[in-house]
């Protein structure tokens, strides 16, 4: 694992952001559990998308849909048939690799001409085997034929079940979209570099239902609109994001054309979103193998047809990945880490430290905790030097950390230390929190 990629790793887990799933039965691989601050963190990333998604869009609605389906989704959607992914092993040192990790265009290539990338020898990786992705269960208590089910390997085939109910309860008309955040499953072979492939993970995706033939123009808005969150929304630095154009061989099963949102982690540039030109590929095989008739009614025109989608899918766990990298700071001067989060998302808001643990500092910094914790999260910490306190909430991302004295006895003022300058202000207990909220 890359350098910093594995200092993320031990930080997050020292304080509380992200935990090896199992880990006292010694890990439970590509599977993470979130922990005080990941959770904060993820919530506050997933509200913020919620928000841009749902709430500023009168024609987008949410929905919260099973995980389980009915299994003849997933025979309609494709998944059963087609969502594979090509692996290659190495006969000389056993390594397993994903083809498209090793190359752009693994079709059609001499495999014998490429070099493992483990042992480095050449002549020894197979040609690739498709590895179907999907997780299978059984429903009921006799594990027989007809009682299975998978785990969904996507959100979106519960918004294109639902969609016409949708549509009727809330009198939408096309375009309209359906937004969903929820867990979906892929029996990833190859898992790594922390959180950003795993076997269980987060999607935040909206649908958007068009008329055909303005398909093309909403993907080219959707696609911008969606660059934007990043920077703007989320405060990740520009530079670090760009887009990526799927070529014929990469394109999904599903896909008339495919844009990838990237992040540069430390591994190099990878997808954390996809924006995809479904065209009415979902739905009219959910119309065929429902047997149920699934065109809208376009009243004004008096027409009826199948929607294309227009799909922008999102991951809950590598965006917070992203965050986290472009957040780590190695601030050298100061020895000390820095978790620069943007203060919106910073899981704690504000840590109050009484100076010392005597003299009446204690119960004035609890009223400080008092007043500002209905409005947003905060901390009271008196454990330890007030540098110590300090710097493990610089590696929390805290933005703001609040002294009581013994000053703040005599004139109700503390100090307001700032976590990337550390500068230090002196100011009254009563211009906290409007100073604060401003900066989130
Ligand atoms: N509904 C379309 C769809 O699922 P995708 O490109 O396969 O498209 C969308 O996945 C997003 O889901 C990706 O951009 C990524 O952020 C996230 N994702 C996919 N597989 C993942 C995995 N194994 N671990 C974590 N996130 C994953």
């Amino acid at each position: 694992m890359n350098n910093t990629i594995e200092n993320i790793v031990s930080l997050c887990k020292r304080r509380g952001f992200v935990f090896q799933s199992s880990d006292i039965y010694g890990g439970f691989s590509a599977v993470y559990d979130y922990g005080p601050l990941g959770i904060e963190l993820k919530n506050s990333i997933a509200k913020l998308w919620w928000k841009e998604m749902t709430q500023v869009h009168e024609n987008i609605v949410g929905l919260d849909s099973g995980i389980l389906m009915h299994p003849k989704i997933w025979e309609a959607s494709g998944h059963i048939g087609a969502f594979h992914d090509p692996l290659v092993d190495c006969k000389q040192c056993k390594a397993r690799f994903r083809a498209d990790d090793l190359t752009e265009k693994p079709e059609g290539l001499n495999w014998q001409v490429i070099k493992c990338p483990k042992c480095g020898t050449t002549g020894n990786l197979t040609d690739p085997r498709q590895f179907n992705l999907m997780f299978k269960t059984h429903t009921g208590p006799v594990e027989e034929s007809g009682t299975e089910a998978y785990l969904r390997p996507e959100t979106a085939q519960g918004i294109y079940v639902n969609y016409q109910l949708v549509q009727v309860a809330m009198r939408l008309k096309v375009p309209f979209g359906i937004a969903q955040i929820g867990k979906a499953f892929r029996n990833e072979i190859i898992a790594r570099n922390f959180i950003f492939r795993t076997r269980e993970f987060e999607q935040m995706e909206m649908q958007y239902f068009v008329k055909p033939g303005t398909d093309d123009d909403l993907l080219k808005e959707w696609k911008e609109k969606r660059f934007q969150f990043y920077p703007n929304i989320l405060g990740l630095n520009e530079a670090k994001i760009r887009y990526h154009q799927h070529g014929k061989n990469e394109l999904a099963h599903y896909a008339k054309e495919a844009w990838d949102i990237e992040y540069k982690f430390p591994f190099g540039w990878s997808e954390i979103e996809g924006i995809h030109n479904r065209t009415d590929f979902d739905l009219s095989r959910h119309q065929e193998f429902s047997g149920k008739n699934l065109a809208y009614f376009d009243q004004p025109n008096n027409e009826r047809f199948l929607p294309f989608i227009i799909e922008t899918s999102a991951g809950l766990n590598r965006t917070l990945l992203a965050v986290l990298v472009d957040a780590y700071w190695e601030d050298k001067k100061n020895d000390r880490v820095v978790m620069r989060l943007n203060p919106r998302l910073a899981p704690v808001k504000a840590v109050i430290c009484p100076l010392v643990k005597k003299g009446g500092l204690p119960e004035k910094a609890r009223e400080i905790v008092d007043i500002l914790k209905p409005h947003f999260k905060v901390l009271y910490d008196q454990q330890g030097s007030i540098g110590k306190r300090y710097y493990r909430q610089d590696e929390a991302g805290t933005p703001f950390g609040i002294t009581v004295d013994h000053q703040t006895k005599e004139d109700n003022t503390v100090t307001l230390r700032h976590r990337d300058t550390q500068q230090q202000d002196r100011l009254s207990i009563d211009q906290l929190l409007p100073i604060i909220q401003k900066s989130i």
